[in-house]
């Protein structure tokens, strides 16, 4: 098979807005909707938004296009795509083809939940009292069944959108569900601004008190950077092996990473005046979308409907980000092992939910199995995803493309020097010098070899 019919038999985006509404749906999902309001809750508010921006500009932006890079100028699967830059940096593509299912397992795991609060919005959740909300969370993520058959939902529509391929598939779902996406934040936003708590909320949340930065809260930031862009596991680096050639990459990494932070910061909006309206607290944890959001749910009119449309949200959220999950492993089953696309789809999704399976047991009946001082077998994922693959990957992808790459890097970006040489140059700089030199204290920290704080 030649080159370029290898290159047309991949399939691809079929527009521009395509690709972005695709890479912007793989950035916005729990990282933004779940994880960034409670990081901000118990990192301190304001002073935690300042950092994650600054971060998000230093670090996140050049990653980002970093991968978008690697990916258009490979036009292959990752492991291909880095290989092209040179075969001793593929190792990059094999940790994020070997991590996938993992990720992809218990994003799906709380994906899953996520549904199933949706639909128990009108029935079953308005009358639980605040007081037990924990207990009506607690006793459903704990039992061995049910929450299981929400996952395999779940990840049954990944696979689906997947298996309709890059077009049919990724794009067309990603052009019909961002809308919905954007319609809905609004609505919820429109309500939150209607409070009596608003002023006080948004005071908490977007007044930074200095006193609260400390190392450990850059770290935290950063971490959430990550998750949120979905840089690290080569996911984006898949999606931009799909354009053709022409796009303004620089643009586009900035289009994706400021839709990426406006939904973050939109969804702490909408949480943190309801929060303060109705007396509750904002530094519960992971636990605030599932405990103390539908509590402030219950105290407000019309509450089961917001709840029904927030959580609904965050599904529509959480399949733009998983099929990015997905399609990193499905595009190398399909050009080196020969698979077809619906049957990588179902074998990685298969691993995928029985991985899922432990991790939701985890939860309850094999919450005993435990790692390092207690880490249940979710925490274990996340701890290792989230803070050692990701900036792990993160820093060798800046080393390969900053270092080795170099001047082919800036021709890709700039597409040959026709466009934005200026921001070219500036990108390879922090590419080289800032980005692996703050990963490398971020990642140290991370596990624990320096101590931050
Ligand atoms: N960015 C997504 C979110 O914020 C999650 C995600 C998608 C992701 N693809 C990824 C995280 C790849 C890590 C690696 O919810």
């Amino acid at each position: 098979m030649s080159d370029t019919n290898f290159t047309a038999s991949r399939g691809g985006f079929t527009s521009k807005s395509g690709f972005i509404l695709a890479a912007a749906g793989s950035a916005v999902g729990l990282g933004n909707i779940w994880r960034f309001p409670y990081m901000t809750g118990i990192n301190g508010g304001g002073a935690f938004v300042l950092i994650y921006v600054i971060c998000l500009c230093l670090i996140g932006v050049p990653l980002l296009l970093v991968e978008f890079s690697v990916g258009r100028h490979g036009k292959a699967n990752a492991i291909d795509s880095y290989a092209k830059i040179n075969e001793k940096v593929k190792f990059i593509g094999y940790i994020g083809l070997f991590s996938s299912p993992m990720f992809l397992s218990y994003y799906s795991v709380v994906s899953g939940w996520t549904i199933y609060y949706t639909v128990r919005s009108f029935t079953g959740l308005r009358n639980v009292p605040a007081d037990v909300m924990g207990d009506f969370f607690g006793s459903f993520i704990s039992n061995p069944t049910l929450p299981l058959l929400f996952l395999a939902i779940f990840i049954f529509l990944t696979v689906y959108i997947v298996a309709n391929g890059v077009s049919d598939g990724i794009e067309k779902y990603s052009k019909i569900l961002m809308p919905i996406l954007f319609i809905f934040i609004v609505i919820l936003v429109i309500r939150s601004a209607t409070l009596s708590g608003f002023k006080q909320g948004i005071a908490w949340y977007l007044t930074p008190d200095f006193s609260k930065i400390t190392p450990a809260v850059i770290v935290a930031a950063c971490g959430q950077i990550f998750f949120s862009l979905s840089v690290g596991m080569s996911g984006m680096v898949t999606y931009a092996s799909y354009l053709k050639g022409d796009e303004n990459l620089i643009k586009t990494a900035g289009i994706v990473s400021f839709f990426d932070a406006l939904v973050a910061i939109l969804a702490g909006l909408v949480i943190f005046p309801a929060v303060f309206t109705y007396g509750f607290e904002p530094g519960a944890g992971p636990s605030l979308v599932f405990i103390t959001l539908p509590a402030v749910f219950n105290a407000m009119p019309f509450g089961s409907f917001f709840a029904f449309i927030f959580f609904a949200l965050l599904i529509v959220a959480n399949l733009t980000s998983s099929i990015s999950i997905l399609e990193m492993p499905v595009a190398y089953l399909i050009e080196k092992k020969g698979f077809t696309r619906p049957k990588a789809a179902i074998f990685i999704g298969v691993i995928g939910f029985i991985l899922g399976i432990a991790v939701s047991l985890g939860f309850g009946v094999w919450s005993g199995v435990t790692f390092f001082g207690g880490m249940s077998i979710f925490d274990i994922m996340d701890y290792l995803g989230s803070n050692v693959i990701l900036p792990f990957c993160g820093l060798a992808a800046a080393v390969a493309v900053g270092w080795v790459w170099n001047k082919g890097a800036v021709a890709e970006v700039t597409n040959g020097g026709t466009n934005s040489q200026g921001l070219g140059r500036i990108w390879i700089g922090l590419v080289r010098y800032l980005v692996p030199i703050l990963m490398a204290i971020i990642f140290m920290g991370q596990i624990g070899i320096i101590k931050l704080g």
